[in-house]
């Protein structure tokens, strides 16, 4: 049988789609290898959000045929880019690819790996579904801390910026059944910590059932500790769900709220149907239930006709809502999508790098001076790695608003939960020690 190495790019449906994949491989009797060089078949679980993941993976393509050289390596694209590939394949033949599956067609992807490994042919699948959730494969799922769900797929919003309608295709939600049945097997499995997933996670919907519903019904499992979601939409965080955020102790008082532009003209432009006066409104819904709330979000820098004065309305917005952390990105000019077809891509790049830098040095300051207010604190942080970047002697979690917390080894060990009094903070983690075990 042949080996297989799977390779993820890009954001948690990614990592998520990887653990459905290896389930449905596992399930054809397909071994896995965590090495390209003992793989048979290499498999890329692709992003195409921004310009920069793709070139990440051609130019990874390239080195994997070479890694490989002399041996019959297949390479197969899964996820986000495989339409994209399809159409660089059919236009050239030499783009070294062996087959194409996209992100609602895993189910079939062991004929398709088979059909290249036995046959030399060149597969392609790549048709996205209205119904497609996986919601009957149990993912094989590595790390024994958190699990990913993905709870809904797909967008209906067609941001004009966002491939993601076009890659992933139509909303579609999943049973709540189907779901808390998965958390209560997690729980078994020792699982403390779900993350619910989704392209617009409260735009969860089956059978009349919201995701306020969702969220209440997963918060009253037995054993679950620790409740995650992402991604929001500001369009739609009706007070049920922030209520259930507010009053659920087992939901992490972190939201990761999008903002993309401060002005509105540009949110406008950019179809995200909320003006910045609302989505400050929703600012303040959410701290005046929820004050400890940990608010995070991701900006666009150099949307087509940005200008300055625009620009510094984001400024004004960042610097007003204190965000936690920030994602900044400078537009990324994507094929296809609504912005691509109307404006030009006319912001020079300079001027995004000026206002990405801008943005992150504001950011920066503004993180620091959130984290270090923690100090003297007692959090509950969950160990979610048994070392860090810079020391084996150091581990590593997270506390409920989703900040990082980096402590002394100690015999503490990951799953576990430690109570840290923080003792030092810079804008990225939080540093502490262990006061007492739970
Ligand atoms: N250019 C830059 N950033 C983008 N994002 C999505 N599409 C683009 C694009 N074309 C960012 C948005 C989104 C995050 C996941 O990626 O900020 O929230
Ligand atoms: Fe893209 Fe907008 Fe959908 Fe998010 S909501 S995936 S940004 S189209």
């Amino acid at each position: 049988m042949s080996k297989i190495y799977i390779e993820t790019y890009g954001c948690q449906m990614n990592e998520y789609d990887t653990e459905i994949v290896r389930a449905v491989l596992q399930k054809d009797r397909f071994d896995l290898t965590d090495t390209p060089e003992k793989a048979d078949v290499i498999l890329l679980n692709t992003c195409s959000v921004r310009e920069n993941a793709n070139r990440k993976v051609f130019g990874r393509v390239h080195t994997l045929k070479h890694l490989n050289n002399g041996r019959k390596v297949k390479i197969g694209i899964i996820g986000c880019m495989a339409t994209d590939f399809k159409q660089r394949l059919l236009k050239d033949p030499h783009v070294p690819v062996d087959f194409i599956v996209g992100p609602d067609s895993y189910k079939r992807i062991a004929k398709i790996i088979n059909d290249s490994v036995n046959e030399n042919i060149k597969g392609f699948d790549v048709k996205l579904s209205k119904h497609e959730t996986y919601e009957d494969i149990y993912p094989v799922r590595e790390s024994g801390v958190n699990a990913w769900i993905a709870v809904m797929r797909g967008c209906n919003n067609f941001c004009s910026f966002c491939v993601v309608p076009y890659t992933r295709g139509r909303e579609r939600s999943r049973s709540p059944q189907s779901v808390l049945d998965e958390v209560k097997k997690l729980v078994d499995e020792n699982f403390s910590q779900v993350t619910l997933l989704g392209q617009n996670v409260n735009s969860y919907s089956y059978d009349n059932k919201d995701f306020a519903y969702l969220l209440n019904k997963v918060s009253e499992i037995d054993g679950i500790k620790r409740i995650r979601f992402t991604s929001p939409h500001p369009k739609d965080f009706p007070d049920s769900l922030l209520n259930t955020v507010a009053e659920n102790p087992q939901v992490c008082k972190h939201i990761h709220l999008p903002l993309q532009a401060g002005n509105t003209r540009v949110l406008e432009l950019m179809r995200r149907t909320y003006t910045h006066e609302e989505y400050l409104a929703l600012v303040d819904r959410i701290r005046s239930k929820c004050p400890e709330i940990v608010l995070t979000t991701d900006i666009i820098v150099g949307f087509p006709t940005e200008t300055d004065a625009e620009f510094e309305d984001t400024v004004r917005i960042l610097r007003m809502v204190e965000y936690d952390s920030a994602f900044i990105f400078k537009y990324s000019e994507r094929d296809g999508t609504l912005a691509q077809k109307k404006y030009a891509d006319d912001v020079p790049e300079e001027k995004k790098t000026e206002r990405i830098m801008l943005l992150n040095e504001l950011q920066k300051a503004c993180s620091l001076q959130k984290n270090r207010a923690h100090i003297g604190q007692v959090h509950e942080v969950l160990i979610e790695q048994d070392q860090t970047k810079k020391s084996e002697n150091d581990i590593q979690g997270r506390n409920d608003g989703n900040k990082l917390v980096i402590l002394p080894k100690d015999g503490h060990h990951i799953g576990q939960f430690v109570n840290v009094e923080i003792t030092d903070a810079t804008a990225h983690v939080l540093k502490g020690k262990v006061v007492n075990i739970k």
